[in-house]
């Protein structure tokens, strides 16, 4: 039996896949079969990402900005010479919050114009199925309110929340004409490796810059707890809010800030074990 002309094999495109997330997508769509070729500008992301990992050392890259029209019709062009184009993974975007926070254009550009354009280009090109990486930014500051789907309204407080909301909306309009599958997924804080930015990477960070003065506290449900404890006037200790590194997302300290029963794993002076 002779195998399909490589212009009819079909491949997915993923947007922004030489980053965090990305990176990690294109290995586990190429160990389950699937041939997938990336536009990134790399902007944030690395090629390295892709070439030092044996499971997609070979997938094709495109250097290419999704924001830019031309730019980004060539580089789907380009992908469509390599095989029959089924979907879409588009995971590019601003990932530098603060970045977004001091010039809206950052997120204006990078979250909601890489959307516009690569839908427009899905559009021209006849690629019917999405799947577009979100962000619980969407739904703003609902306080202690436990997140679901239907919950509203959406009021997002940051450049980067509001034009993923700015997105959302503009694949729902696709879907109405064009698109045949949108898939939204509204991801939390993701953590793994490679990490490009993230509050868990600060976290770490700062603790490999000093590693001394925290404290690490396991739950009775085996969440874990990190506090910094600074010394304040002799021997009297100041809590700061703990923070958690495993488990459910929206605990919060007790009126006393102290963590809830459990044992106390680590001593003062020592890091906790983050990743454990
Ligand atoms: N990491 C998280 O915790 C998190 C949480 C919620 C949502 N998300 C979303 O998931 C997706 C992936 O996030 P990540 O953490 O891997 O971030 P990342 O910065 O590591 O990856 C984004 C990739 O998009 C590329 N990119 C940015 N602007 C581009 C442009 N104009 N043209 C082409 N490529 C461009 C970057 O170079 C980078 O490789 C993003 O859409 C992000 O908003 C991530």
């Amino acid at each position: 039996m002779t195998s399909p002309p490589a212009s009819q094999t079909a491949l997915s495109i993923v947007a922004g896949g030489a980053g965090f997330i990305g990176s990690n997508l294109v290995r586990s769509l190429v160990a389950r079969g699937r041939r997938v070729v990336v536009i990134d500008n790399l902007s944030n992301g690395r090629a390295a990402y892709l070439s030092c990992d044996p499971v997609t050392a070979s997938v094709p890259l495109i250097e290419a900005d999704l924001a830019d029209r031309t730019a980004c019709e060539a580089a789907f062009g380009r992908a469509a010479t390599m095989g029959r184009v089924d979907d879409v993974w588009h995971m590019a975007a601003n990932s530098d919050i603060p970045a977004g926070v001091a010039d809206p254009d950052v997120d204006h550009t990078d979250t909601f114009l890489t959307t516009f354009e690569v839908l427009r280009t899905m559009q021209r090109q006849g690629i019917g199925t999405l799947h577009f990486a979100s962000s619980s930014a969407i739904y703003g500051d609902l306080g202690e309110t436990p997140l679901h789907e239907a919950i509203g309204p959406l009021l997002p407080i940051s450049n980067y929340g509001a034009m993923k909301l700015a997105s959302e909306a503009q694949i729902s309009v696709a879907a109405e004409s064009f698109l045949t599958r949108a898939n939204i997924f509204r991801f939390p804080n993701v953590v793994s490796v490679p990490a490009t930015h993230g509050v868990i990477l600060d976290f770490v960070n700062k603790l490999m810059r000093n590693p001394t003065g925290w404290t690490c506290w396991e739950t009775e449900r085996n969440e874990r707890l990190i506090a910094r404890i600074k010394p304040r006037r002799g021997n009297a200790f100041r809590r700061r809010r703990p923070i958690l590194v495993k488990g459910r997302s929206h605990y919060r300290p007790s009126h006393d800030g102290l963590p809830p029963t459990g044992s106390k794993k680590n001593v003062p002076g020592q890091p906790p074990g983050v990743n454990a």
